[in-house]
């Protein structure tokens, strides 16, 4: 079927999981809605948070897509359940990488940097509980990041700084993995390798939802013909040159749209 799979975001950080989809299904279609007007997701409400999920939802729906890439950990956390009740079509949702970084971790200690609508989400809770039991989880919300990536300044001293700051307490406690709960900060691994020390695991959960969203689509006879030439469609109600600016690719046009 080539219609495209929709993926939303509160924003740029979802393009991380774009590009792991675009690599794994080059044939698919997509349309990527990044509502950075609303940005951060992390510290509203879970109603609010719901809301903004209906919203995106059924922006996608009316490109008739036909399945739905909730490519924000904060959106999966707290109204996946209610989305996959209300509409028909397939979602793929994103979670911290708990399971994956309990069955790495040698020392028993395990660190998350997340939004604090993750952090404080039911979901999250027993995804910890079942997959972690004997490992001590170190969680810190990442307060301030989005905001910095939303403005370009992964990089900056000012990210470094507070990075530094959410870290040192899991760096103290010895964790050998860090899990990176939100789908903006895969932008920060060229900073967290200036900070971290090199055996420490960054972990993300990019290419287990662009597996999840390959296994969905063959299961559901929901595949694009092969060699498909597929059309990308991004779109942002902010400032659209920041998005542009993480697509990073000439061909794919990026436009504002009012949602
Ligand atoms: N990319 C979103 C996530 O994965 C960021 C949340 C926010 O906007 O605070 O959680």
């Amino acid at each position: 079927m080539n219609t495209p799979i929709g993926i939303f975001d509160s924003g740029v950080g979802g393009t991380s999981i774009w590009k792991e989809i675009n690599r794994l299904l080059p044939s698919e279609a997509t349309v990527y809605l990044a509502d950075s007007r609303n940005a951060p997701y992390g510290n509203k409400s879970k109603e609010a948070i719901s809301a903004l999920a209906v919203k995106n939802t059924e922006l996608l729906l009316s490109y008739n897509c036909k399945l739905i890439v909730v490519a924000c950990n904060t959106a999966t956390t707290n109204a996946i359940g209610f989305l996959r009740k209300t509409y028909p079509v397939p979602f793929v949702g994103i979670e911290p990488a708990i399971k994956p970084a309990a069955l790495q971790t040698r020392t028993k200690k395990v660190g998350v940097l997340a939004t604090q609508g993750t952090l404080s989400s039911a979901l999250f809770y027993n995804t910890a509980k079942l997959h972690a039991s004997g490992i001590t989880v170190i969680e810190r919300e990442g307060k301030g990041l989005v905001e910095l990536i939303e403005t370009g300044k992964q990089q900056s001293e000012e990210t470094r700084n507070l990075l530094k700051e959410y870290l040192q307490p899991m760096l103290e406690a010895g964790i050998d993995c860090l899990v990176l709960g939100c789908t903006h900060y895969p932008y920060l691994v060229p900073t967290l390798k200036t900070i971290l020390p090199e055996h420490i695991k960054i972990i993300d959960s990019g290419e287990a939802v662009a597996r999840q969203t390959k296994a969905l689509l063959q299961e559901r006879n929901l595949a694009a013909s092969p060699n498909t030439v597929p059309k990308h469609q991004f779109y942002s109600n902010a400032d659209v040159a920041v998005l542009s600016s993480f697509v990073k690719d000439p061909v794919i046009q990026v436009s504002f749209l009012d949602f």
